[in-house]
């Protein structure tokens, strides 16, 4: 099982510092935790992973940061294809690819989101299938070092999440086309996580908002421990 905190553009390096120490103060068992804060706060640290990276060691990038900046940290996470890099920041499909290719040449593991917008979701699971297929593209999804994360647009932020059924039938799509572990994102909460973890083909949630108050995310890793699959 895989529990995943993505900060987003929230917290600073002090408060990151704060969280992950009291975030140690319980006991993972077989769940792995991993923690993507913003840039500012990336610092060495096996739970850590940056939330985006640009596909090259160095260079004249402006406002990106690369191989070089992570490796300072020895960061090996990354992730990739958010929903809201995709639409507030206007990546295309192949921009995202060549990110994709060029951090599992330097063996990453990598958190690759996809997700539908309503609008899509609106004309049944076909539709969305046939979206995911394209955000797929250029994407080796036998990469040993891939985790996929199922983030429907719609439920990102909202407060609500995917249906179970819903859930269960994209996650079981999805799994006809990788076998690497599938984590759904999207509106994920104390009181639905223990629900949403025990849908088939669920190994894990990549939590956005609940994520930042520590005491919380704790107890969602303690519930986390508690499904056995
Ligand atoms: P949310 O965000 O939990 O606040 O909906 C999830 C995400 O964007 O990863």
């Amino acid at each position: 099982m895989i529990v995943a905190a993505n900060f987003k553009m929230n917290k600073t390096r002090k408060e990151t510092e704060e969280y992950l120490k009291e975030l140690k103060t319980i006991d993972f068992q077989d769940v792995k935790v991993a923690v993507f804060p913003p840039f500012t706060a990336l610092m060495e640290d096996e739970l850590i992973g940056a939330q985006n990276a640009y596909p090259a060691k160095n260079g004249a990038y402006t406002g990106e940061i690369g191989l070089e900046q992570l490796d300072e940290f020895g960061i090996k996470r990354v992730l990739l294809g958010h929903s809201e890099r995709r639409h507030i920041l206007n990546e295309t499909q192949e921009f995202i690819a060549k990110k994709f290719s060029f951090y599992k040449e330097c063996g990453f593991e990598i958190y690759y989101c996809v997700g539908e917008p309503l609008e899509v979701r609106k004309k049944g699971i076909n539709a969305v299938i046939d979206y995911i297929k394209t955000q797929f593209e250029g994407i080796d999804l036998e990469y040993e070092n891939l985790v996929v994360a199922y983030e429907p647009v719609w439920a990102i932020g909202t407060g609500v999440s995917a249906g179970r059924d819903e859930i269960k039938e994209t996650h079981q799509s999805i799994r006809e086309l990788t076998k690497r572990p599938i984590l759904y994102g999207g509106s994920v909460k104390l009181n639905n996580i223990g629900e949403i973890l025990k849908i088939p083909n669920v190994d894990g949630v990549l939590v956005g908002s609940a994520s930042l108050d520590v005491e919380v995310f704790k107890e969602m890793i303690n519930k986390a421990k508690e499904i056995k699959k």
